[in-house]
């Protein structure tokens, strides 16, 4: 065999090619990146958020025998309006304690310090002190750290303390206990590790370090469908989540659950100039979420400039001068430097229609015409829907748009089936971001989706000129909340597991190349096909009381039938059939539960491609 490089053909390949996207979702914000342990320290949960949450949820009260006290919530004369609910506690007689339940519990490290926060009032009728002992509880309730601070003041004050944790934890609290006559007021309760990476304060070290180690060229971020959100209110307005953490507004998460904004626009630019990457922030292009209760919610046309402005003052935050008006507010955030922003995106998997197309132009136009020098990424509609892109590409082409962002969930097969995807890319038209891709893996073993994630990484690899960016989606997963898999990194609070997709991510992004090369083969270049000519099925029943028997396995191509007859399936048995290896095949099985009896047949191609059976429940 003969191998020829063709130097004459050669491709430049994106030197943004390996990037990263972050999505608040699976917990990734608040319970995730965030080092803040307090869950719900601002008495802001509601029902919106989650059915079952209130301004007191991850709080136990607490009043001991013999004393006499009450908890109550106000939004009176709040420290802050834009989160106006604040806790109230009457002590009349003894004390009264508040726990914080964390985050599935709180961990802590022997001998490491945790910054405390409190916002406090004295609200006592004679004007008296009250105290508060603060406790860090380990693992069965025992206090490993404590301290004593005074709630004197009739304005709001905020109280710090720092405190050593005495013993390792991971079920820790924390506890507040209130003692003497009076009533406090309560606000924004904080409590996280001093430690940091690289001096990155309010991440969580593990996880930035996950994110650093994969060298990622870009992150784009904070979505995803919470960019574009549910309706108008809902929608990532960039510059609600600025400037100190108490005025950011909180909002419900489309996701289900709660978003405080610690992680706001700030710090999402910390984050990426901490690990050497390059801003990608997406904006809603002027439109909520198609898929929301309330269908697409667009910007009416009144407001259009209003929300155009939006989308320019986000650009004078990131790169304007300190005497500009959002510049400033950059620098009084301690950043006076520019953040270097290049690169803007407009939309998230938009419905292409008359509406949508409408205000992109807008968008597009307003942002290019002010700012040149920054390079727009546009949509081309939702996936996983690859074959139906054809719309929002005409759209963008039309434009100009000089990058377009496309997304796919696809099974592991998929990715094998389609190497030669971006082989056709018109290279005179947009480039190409792929911003959102993984195998599904419901069925198959993961080694297999990352397999497939990396023959196709290759193969946008070598079309590099066409594909300039991309990132796998979604990124994290607290495994206690999970709303989507596969993700890229697993996490609890104490430890971070890396999948193999990880891997396979970390072993392009950290070997990058900039140029590929035609290759000319010459010679016998049959390639055999291995597994021994033969492949190998498992069947596995989910349910104790499902009996299967009567498995045949059919080779479509040759017709031959192999009646696995002595199988009979119970519980969590397996069964093994092995044919020689072909490109479909037919499985058929007879299933029965308390003697009711089904019959049905499925076919699938070989990598394990179960797409068409994920579902099979048994019973009714
Ligand atoms: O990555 C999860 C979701 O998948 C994103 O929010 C959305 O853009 C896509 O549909």
């Amino acid at each position: 065999l003969s191998v020829t490089l063709n130097p004459a053909d050669r491709r430049n390949i994106s030197t943004d090619l390996w990037g990263i996207f972050f999505e608040d979702i699976n917990y990734a914000a608040d319970g995730g990146i965030m080092s803040e342990l307090v869950q719900n320290g601002a008495f802001e949960y509601r029902r919106e958020d989650s059915i079952n949450w209130r301004s007191y949820t991850s709080w136990n009260k607490s009043i001991p025998d013999g004393s006499v006290a009450a908890f109550s919530l106000s939004t009176t004369d709040p420290l802050a309006q834009e989160n106006p609910h604040y806790a109230v506690i009457e002590v009349e007689h003894g004390s009264a304690s508040l726990t914080n339940l964390g985050f599935d519990g709180m961990a802590f490290r022997r001998g490491k310090d945790y910054a405390f926060s409190i916002w406090t009032r004295n609200a006592s009728p004679g004007a008296m002190p009250m105290s508060l002992n603060v406790e860090l509880l380990g693992d069965g309730g025992i206090v490993i750290a404590a301290t004593s601070l005074s709630i004197a003041n009739r304005q709001w004050t905020q109280l710090h303390a720092t405190l050593t944790a005495g013993a390792d934890a991971s079920q820790g609290r924390l506890r507040l206990v209130f003692a003497g006559e009076g009533t406090a007021h309560i606000d924004f309760v904080s409590l996280e590790p001093t430690e940091t990476f690289r001096g990155l304060q309010h991440f969580r070290p593990d996880l930035v370090k996950a994110l650093a180690d994969l060298k990622p060229a870009f992150v784009r971020f904070p979505g995803g469908c919470i960019v574009h959100g549910k309706g108008y209110e809902n929608m990532y307005h960039w510059n609600r989540t600025v400037g100190p953490v108490e005025h950011r507004p909180h909002q419900f998460n489309s996701w289900g659950y709660h978003q405080s904004f610690r992680l706001g626009y700030y710090e999402y630019f910390r984050l990426c100039e901490t690990i050497g990457a390059k801003p990608l922030p997406i904006v809603a292009a002027a439109v909520s979420c198609q898929f929301s209760d309330q269908g697409p919610v667009p910007v009416p046309q009144s407001e259009m400039q209003d929300y155009i402005d939006e989308v320019l003052d986000l650009i004078e935050f990131a790169n304007g001068p300190t005497d500009s008006h959002w510049g400033r507010i950059r620098a009084e955030m301690g950043h006076p430097e520019p953040f270097g922003l290049t690169m803007l995106g407009l939309g998230n998997e938009d419905a292409i229609n008359d509406v949508f197309e409408r205000r992109f132009r807008q968008l597009y136009q307003a942002v290019t015409a002010a700012h040149p020098e920054i390079t727009i990424v546009g949509t081309v509609g939702p996936a996983p829907s690859g074959h139906d892109f054809d719309e929002g590409w005409r759209f963008m082409r039309e434009l100009h748009v000089p990058i377009v962002d496309e997304h796919a969930y696809q099974s592991p097969s998929w990715w094998f089936q389609n190497l030669d995807h971006y082989d056709h890319v018109d290279r005179k038209g947009p480039k190409v971001y792929f911003g959102e891709y993984s195998a599904n893996v419901w069925n198959a073993h993961p080694l297999v989706g990352a397999l497939g994630e990396a023959a196709f990484m290759a193969n946008m690899e070598r079309n590099g000129d066409a594909v300039a960016m991309s990132s796998y989606a979604p990124l994290f997963c607290n495994i206690n909340h999970a709303q989507w898999k596969p993700d890229l990194i697993y996490f609890d609070n104490k430890t971070v597991r890396l999948p193999y997709s990880y891997w396979v991510q970390h072993m392009f992004s950290t070997t990058t190349c900039d140029e590929a090369y035609p290759v000319n083969v010459a010679g016998n270049t049959t390639v055999r096909r291995d597994l021994s000519d033969r492949i190998r099925l498992n069947f596995r029943t989910n349910r104790a009381d499902v009996d299967i028997t009567d498995i045949t396995f059919c080779n479509d191509e040759t017709g031959d039938t192999i009646p696995l007859c002595d199988v009979h399936l119970r519980g969590s048995d397996v069964a093994t059939a092995l044919d020689t290896v072909a490109e479909r095949y037919t499985l058929r099985m007879h299933a029965s539960w308390k003697h009711v009896a089904w019959g049905f047949s499925l076919q699938f191609g070989d990598f394990g491609d179960f797409k068409d059976s994920n579902e099979i429940n048994f019973g009714r």
